[in-house]
């Protein structure tokens, strides 16, 4: 597959939540004939351009969806009525209700919709989940999140039957998203890499405002074996590197005497150690160290693990196993808040 090359990459600044990490140069886009090494190593996967041929078709939706996020953002309308307009005439969604997670402060709304076939119920508990990306006030990301039945049990992990509904859902509120699910060149690549027919499912739609974006984090669940990432606006920067990578950084880098952190040498100062504190979820200094530390970006950058996302490229996420994953962080760029979507890539058949 021969996709574009950019040339010299321009420089992008990297700057989330109030942090400055500095103004650095992508690495290029990843040439197809390398992609399944770097699938099987965890590594990113830049797919320059795939998706491009398909927007043009697809510019109105885009405008109108980015004008949705706008108004909800401002807190203009529930977003149970802008989806209920967005599924008018559409009979086979019947909506169900919405409901808000007060023991999330993050979240917004949650709006069901049972699937239905010829009048009968099909799939119940179809949901869209809109909610902020982060608890923090200078991240006005948003982002909506497609699955069914019981969050908290995590239904979407033990049943497959109602996923192809999910998806449809999505579809069916952001139908440019048809530019990627339904995209032959890009199924016909991660198809290739898995080896076997791929499902998309477990779909969020992304809108990164300036100055926002996701800090580091892994999507490593049972059965996803990764994540297509797709650009239909506007533009994200990404740090992105395999989870054993990255501790190796993190021992190299708290062992400099720049770093000038024997705490921060105890919890990992080896790879080893590193590797557990990737673990430790909520430790305010590995978050400080890994998503507020302009110097250990840096390093990260330095050995090629920043991609610059352009509308109309794809990054693949590849994942294996808990310590065999791409872990990665997203920085929003540009003027104007983006739009992308993100599926969780799933065999067809378990
Ligand atoms: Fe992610």
């Amino acid at each position: 597959m021969a996709l574009r090359s950019r040339g010299h990459p321009t420089k992008v600044t990297l700057r989330r939540r109030g942090v400055e990490h500095g103004r650095f140069a992508p690495s290029e886009p990843t040439p197809f004939a390398q992609a399944h090494a770097l699938w099987e190593s965890d590594r990113p996967i830049l797919l320059a351009g795939i998706l491009a041929p398909a927007l043009p078709r697809w510019r109105g939706a885009i405008r109108r969806t980015l004008a949705l996020f706008d108004g909800l953002r401002a807190g203009a309308g529930a977003p149970r009525l802008a989806a209920r307009s967005r599924l008018r005439g559409r009979t086979e969604f019947f909506p169900s209700g919405a409901t808000v997670d007060a023991g999330d402060p993050r979240e917004l709304e949650k709006v069901y919709v049972d699937g239905m076939r010829a009048k009968r119920f099909a799939a119940r508990g179809l949901y869209a989940k809109l909610s902020w990306i982060a608890h923090d006030e200078r991240d006005a990301s948003l982002r909506i999140r497609f699955s069914f039945g019981s969050e908290n049990l995590r239904d979407w992990k033990k049943e497959t039957r109602r996923a192809p509904w999910a998806d449809r859902y999505a579809l069916a509120l952001f139908p440019e998203g048809t530019a990627q699910a339904e995209n032959l060149r890009l199924r016909r690549a991660i198809e290739a890499l898995l080896g076997r027919r791929a499902r998309f499912s477990e779909r969020i739609v992304y809108n990164n405002a300036p100055g926002g974006g996701a800090i580091f984090h892994h999507d490593c669940e049972p059965h996803q074996h990764g994540v297509v990432f797709g650009q239909l606006a506007g533009e994200t920067a990404w740090l992105a590197l395999p989870k054993r990578e990255l501790a190796r950084h993190m021992a190299g880098f708290v062992n400099t005497p720049r770093a000038r952190a024997p705490a921060l040498r105890r919890l990992a100062g080896t790879e080893r150690k590193a590797l557990r504190a990737l673990d430790r979820e909520g430790d305010a200094r590995i978050a400080k160290l890994l998503d507020e530390t302009p110097a250990f970006t840096a390093r990260l950058v330095e050995h090629g693990a920043l991609f610059h996302l352009q509308a109309g490229d794809a990054l693949l996420l590849p994942n294996h196993a808990w310590n065999d994953t791409c872990w990665h962080a997203v920085f929003a760029l540009g003027r104007r808040a983006s739009l992308a979507h993100s599926y969780g890539i799933f065999a067809a058949r378990r």
